[in-house]
């Protein structure tokens, strides 16, 4: 326990000296930053260490990943969090829970939220075949498993978009809920908030802007903006159906509209004056 709190504060004092520089500009502008700090949780370190807590089988009725009834071997993760940090001190109600995939894809919601659901790591796929830990999972004709967690709530219903069930979990990182609302924001062009909405909504999970957001697909703002190197309306058209342009492309199409999608350009047309300073 305290080791495991000594850790997360270098870690943090390492990811805040990492971003301090970047955001020190910002924050004269946005007063509202709560917190710098970011925490990280290594789950893969943790059941390692077999630090996990104790294990229980639960069942999850009409999964969505595997779209039928499931049962794993997993943890509750809230019993987890409680033994990594002190959860009665962090102000939840102004801090988003980030989960980091293998992959790179970047999920979050509000901490709040994610307290009250019920969360469980599930570790083990219980009916999945004999001497395999995971059933595989068919994804645009891709195989893969849930490997090595999968973030499941035996309480919600998992048709409500609110809660993310992120599998092939790396880590959790807590984080102040306008982490990246500081640092992307377009203060100085109140036409770019639309497409700066949208970006939060649809694309941050997977792509960063100025190092922040996800790492699924590729950085779009530097070194260059994608801006800079694509036409403007093949750039649009590209955003709104991806496959239409590269085969067998691993960015979803997400049913934004023509003109959602030429004000995501817009809001990346203002970022690429505003690159990170190095
Ligand atoms: C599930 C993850 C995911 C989401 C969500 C997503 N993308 Fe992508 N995107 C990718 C990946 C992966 C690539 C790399 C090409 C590919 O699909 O193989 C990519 C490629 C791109 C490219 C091409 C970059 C280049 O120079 O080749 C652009 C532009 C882009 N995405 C913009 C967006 C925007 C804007 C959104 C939100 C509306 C978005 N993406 C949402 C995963 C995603």
């Amino acid at each position: 326990m305290k080791i495991s709190i000594v850790r997360f504060v270098v870690v943090s004092a390492v990811v805040f000296s990492i971003f301090s520089c970047q955001q020190k500009k910002e924050q004269k502008a946005e007063s509202t930053i709560v917190s710098q700090k970011e925490t990280v949780i290594d789950l893969v370190a943790l059941f390692e260490k077999n630090r996990e807590g104790k294990d229980t089988v639960i069942t999850i009725v009409e999964d969505p990943v595997y779209h039928k009834t499931k049962r794993y071997k997993a943890v509750n993760a809230l019993h987890l969090l409680q033994n990594e940090l002190e959860l009665s001190k962090i102000d939840s109600k102004n801090t988003k829970i980030v989960f980091e995939c293998k992959d790179g894809y970047q999920p979050e919601m509000p901490l709040d939220l994610f307290l009250k659901a019920k969360p469980f790591i599930a570790y083990q796929d219980v009916d999945a075949p004999e001497g395999k830990k995971w059933e595989t999972i068919n994804k645009n004709g891709n195989e893969m498993d849930a490997a090595p967690f999968y973030l499941v709530y035996p309480a919600v219903s998992p048709k409500d978009s609110q809660y993310k069930w992120p599998y092939n979990l790396v880590k959790i990182k807590l984080e102040a809920s306008n982490t990246n609302t500081a640092a992307l924001y377009p203060k100085e062009d109140a036409q770019a908030v639309k497409g700066y909405d949208l970006f939060q909504k649809q694309c941050i999970t997977c792509h960063a802007l100025n190092g922040a957001g996800g790492s699924m697909g590729p950085e779009l703002n530097y070194p260059k903006s994608v801006t800079e190197y694509w036409i403007e309306k093949e750039l649009v058209q590209y955003i709104v159906d991806p496959s239409a342009y590269r085969h067998k492309v691993k960015m979803p199409t997400l049913g934004l509209t023509t003109s959602d999608s030429q004000e995501i350009v817009n809001y990346l047309k203002y970022m690429s004056k505003h690159k990170k300073s190095e």
